[in-house]
């Protein structure tokens, strides 16, 4: 059996994690025969580079063609100056509308090894585990009318739309319902639906599915403002999260720090289950770093709890989910490092020789024969 994987690692940092991840996905076809088949492409400013563009039409190809993708991170201050057509982000943007990616994964979850790393207090963090939903194709990000006109005074005029459709809502809330029913049974939407109309239809075609599909998950709705505030104050009263793009975009960079580190952080973003094949991307949360870029030194974990992510969504690898899972934490109890998350007394380790440690522990728990749930 092959498994179609598309690597992008993009720019910056992400040649570097996604590198690390490549030798995961090797370690695994030699030692547990999953058949990946590996094939790469530009995305983002690497792409503008070599294509002008920064989603070349190769890529669209490679990426229908693929059963999952890895995706590094992309952007960076050479390309700033461009148009915002071309920037490196608009690949991004582009990769999840042309796929139709409509439900971002992003989970919380802090090790018992790094529950110091965080700037919050360990009670606050300590055995943390939740999950926010965003919504990633609708939104200010692709509403229209946007852009910006000077006006004949002489002044200039910003615009950017936000739009919803009632079964963009419906269909990102059954994602979240789903996930709910599999975790702690309780789901919270988030929205401003005090001041802004779309969100307030939000808010009701939410209650809508709850209450006819899903009326044993306990559902709660929530301002943003509050959703930021409590996320800080009591993170632990989350199970899921369900929210728009924008607010989600920015909530699950919050959730991020609770966990210490933007490094540590996957992401899984899928399309629709019924058009037979599942499109799935799965990207760590963070960008392409460019202050640490080049230097080795960015923490791979990310990436590598991506592609975890991936074993158990797209190919239902859930052992070796698990091994891989399993050799992070136990790199973590060794007190080895990564400067983002090093701590007095630990051992400072660059991003390949995170990615070597890890896959030291896979092979010693392959000698050791452990057994995986
Ligand atoms: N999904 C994506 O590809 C994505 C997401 C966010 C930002 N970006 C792009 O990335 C570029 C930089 O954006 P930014 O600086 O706002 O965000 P960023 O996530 O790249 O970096 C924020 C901070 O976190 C640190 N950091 C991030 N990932 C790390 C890792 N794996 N290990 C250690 N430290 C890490 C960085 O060094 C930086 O100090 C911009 O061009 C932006 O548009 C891309």
């Amino acid at each position: 059996m092959t498994r179609k994987i598309l690597l992008l690692p993009g720019d910056g940092i992400g040649t570097e994690v996604c590198r690390e991840a490549r030798k995961i996905i090797d370690w695994l076809n030699n030692n547990r025969n999953t058949g990946f088949v590996l094939d790469e492409a530009l995305l983002g400013g690497a792409a503008y580079d070599a294509h002008g563009t920064p989603f070349p039409k190769e890529t669209l190809e490679k990426a229908i063609k693929s059963d999952a993708i890895l995706l590094g991170a992309v952007g960076g201050p050479k390309w700033e100056g461009l148009d915002y057509s071309a920037r490196p982000e608009r690949g991004l943007l582009g990769i999840r509308k042309e796929l139709e990616l409509f439900a971002n994964l992003r989970p919380a979850i802090v090790f018992d090894e790094l529950a110091d790393a965080s700037t919050l207090k360990r009670e606050i963090v300590a055995g943390l585990d939740i999950l926010i939903v965003r919504e990633l194709t609708g939104d200010l990000y692709f509403g229209t009318p946007r852009g910006v006109e000077t006006l004949p005074d002489g002044t200039r005029r910003g615009v950017n739309t936000l739009v919803y459709t009632s079964p963009e809502v419906q269909r990102i809330a059954r994602v979240a319902f789903d996930l709910a029913k599999k975790r702690g049974g309780k789901l919270c939407s988030v929205d401003k639906a005090n001041v802004l109309e779309a969100t307030e239809m939000w808010r009701q075609e939410v209650q809508k599915i709850g209450d006819e599909e899903y009326p044993e998950i306990e559902l709660s709705h929530m301002y943003v403002d509050n959703a930021a505030m409590q996320l800080v104050r009591n993170p632990k009263q989350f199970d899921v999260m369900v929210t728009t793009n924008v607010f989600g975009d920015i909530l699950s960079d919050c959730a991020a720090m609770l966990t210490g580190s933007l490094g540590m952080l996957p992401s899984a973003s899928l399309g629709a289950k019924d058009t037979g094949k599942c499109n799935a991307l799965y990207e760590p949360v963070h960008g392409s770093a460019p202050d640490i870029a080049g230097k080795d030194i960015a923490n791979p974990i990310a990436t590598i709890l991506s592609l975890v992510m991936m074993l158990r969504y797209s190919f239902s690898l859930m052992a070796e989910a698990d091994m891989v899972e399993t050799a992070i934490k136990s790199v973590l109890a060794k007190d080895l490092r990564t400067a983002d998350i090093m701590q007095p007394g630990m051992k400072k380790l660059g991003c390949s020789e995170m990615g070597d440690a890890i896959m030291k522990e896979l092979d010693s728990a392959k000698a050791a024969g452990v057994k995986v749930a």
